[in-house]
This record gives C-alpha cells, structure tokens and sequence, in this order.
C-alpha cells in the first residue's frame, strides 16, 4: 500500500481550490484545506495574524509534516479595495509557502504549487513599482500603492510577482529537495472569474482576450494541470511557470520565451 499523501490546499471551499480537493480526494489524498469559511481550517489569508493562525493549525492537524500544497486563495480584478488583491493573492500565497516550507521538508517527495495567472502578462511593463514592493516583502508600501491602481493592473502584478517569487526560490527549494512551481491559467469558469464578468467595466476587457482553444476553462482542466505538478511524473519540473490558458500567452507574446 502506498503511504497516503497529505495536501493543503488553500482557497478550498470554491473554483480551482474545490477543484483539486475534489481530484487528489478521489485518489485517498488526506487533504487539509484553508479558506475563510466551509474548510477544515477557517482563516483570512489577508492579514498576517490569519495567516500565522493557518500554518499553526495546519501544522497541528498534519503533525508538522506535509506532501503537497497548493496556493489557491486569491480574489478577482473586481475588487473595489485594490490593496486587498495585494494582500491575498501575493502575500497571503507567499507567506503561507514559505512558512509550510519545514513542513514540507518533512514530506515524501514533496511539491508545491501556486497559481498565479496568464494576467502576470498583460499589465504596463513600464512601471513594475508594485510588483518590486511586493517581491522585497514590504506589504504596507505595496498596499499603498495598490490602492493606487486599477483592479485589474494590481491582480496582473499580484501574479507577476507570485510567478517570479517562485522563480526567486528554485534554487533553495531545489537544495532542500521540494519541487515548487505555478499555474498560470486563464479565463476558468468560477464565481472569481463570473465576478469580473458582471464588472461593468472588466466584463468587456475580459470578454474582449481572444483565447486560442476558443472557451473557458473548466475548474477540473486546471486541476489536473496542479495533479500533474504535484505528482511523480513532474519529478523534473522545477521552477516553472506552466500556462494553461487555452494558447492566449502564446498569442500575446509569441516570442516568449
Ligand atoms: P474562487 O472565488 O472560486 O475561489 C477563491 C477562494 O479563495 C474562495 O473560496 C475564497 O473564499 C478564497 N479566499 C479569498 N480570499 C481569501 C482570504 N483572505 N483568506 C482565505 N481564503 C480566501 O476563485 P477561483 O477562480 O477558483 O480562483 C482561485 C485562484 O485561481 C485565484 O488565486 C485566482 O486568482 C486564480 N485564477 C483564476 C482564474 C479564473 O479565471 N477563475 C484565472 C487565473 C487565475
């Protein structure tokens, strides 16, 4: 029999975190999920004492050792307090990683990912003032310049940075024997992704990102994305950033890399 694995997986109660509790469950996974309500552990990844109160109970129902988790949690474009999308979707993401960092040491082949978004692209190149607040862990500085900034500039920053902070540790990870990588999916069909669209002034940005496959995502499709990068047969990716958005950031930048 092999050893049941145990995942956290945080933003579980709705869309992709639902998803992939959904998948790794139907395989005896043991899941641990996070999510401000409906989830064994209720905490607001927002604000640094939720985050603290998440890891200590995570640690207390895994016994300090996990195999896998996935970094969800995250709030739309949509979202009048802008710095609020700064707060949970890079730092809540980022803490909760680093800080389940030593539980994952103590996990059998161990592997995390975040989902960030094929945003991280799409967002004026020219001034990445935020994204760099974000990257040198000044929470305060990024909150005031986020509420600065349109929704949907600081949720494509919020994913710049997400992406790059996973690039940022590929090499200590890798030392340590943890697998870290992210997700950038695009358009998928949750109640994140129907709030931007009920936006009267996102829905039509939204709508207008031409999308190769031509459809949305399922939640499932981006679940099995995580399952493959969670498991053995992604033993060799590390450091990555794995767009499943359907073709659209190979449309936008074709000469990527
Ligand atoms: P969703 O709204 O269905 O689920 C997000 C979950 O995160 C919810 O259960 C929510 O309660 C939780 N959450 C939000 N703020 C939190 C906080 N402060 N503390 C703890 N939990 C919190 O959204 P969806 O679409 O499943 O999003 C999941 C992730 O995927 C997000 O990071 C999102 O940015 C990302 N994403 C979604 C896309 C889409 O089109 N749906 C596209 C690209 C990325």
């Amino acid at each position: 029999m092999p050893a049941v694995r145990t995942v956290v997986v945080t933003g579980s109660a709705s869309g992709l975190g639902a998803a992939v509790c959904e998948r790794l469950a139907a395989r005896g996974t043991r899941l641990i999920g996070v999510d401000l309500a409906g989830a064994d552990i209720e905490a607001d990844l927002a604000v640094p004492a939720g985050r603290s109160a998440a890891m200590n109970a995570v640690l207390e129902a895994s016994g300090g050792a996990i195999d896998g988790l996935v970094a969800c949690a995250g709030v739309g474009p949509h979202m009048s307090d802008t710095s609020l999308i700064s707060s949970v979707n890079y730092f809540g993401a980022v803490h909760i990683i680093d800080g389940l960092r030593p539980a994952l040491a103590g996990g059998l082949e161990p592997a995390a990912v975040a989902i960030a978004s094929n945003s991280l692209s799409l967002v004026p190149m020219h001034d990445l003032s935020l994204v760099d607040a974000m990257l040198a862990g000044n929470e305060v500085e990024a909150a005031r310049l986020a509420a600065e900034l349109p929704g949907a500039t600081v949720y494509g920053m919020s994913k710049l940075a997400l992406a790059r902070a996973i690039r940022h540790r590929a090499s200590a990870w890798g030392k340590a024997g943890i697998r870290l990588n992210a997700v950038a999916p695009g358009p998928v069909l949750t109640p994140l992704l129907q709030a931007s669209l009920d936006d009267p002034e996102l829905g039509p940005l939204v709508d207008a990102l031409p999308v190769p496959l031509d459809r949305r995502a399922e939640p499932g499709e981006i679940a099995a994305t995580v399952d493959f990068l969670l498991g053995p047969d992604a033993s060799f990716v590390h450091g990555a950033v794995l767009f499943a958005d359907g073709g659209t950031d190979a449309l936008v930048r074709p000469d990527q890399p």
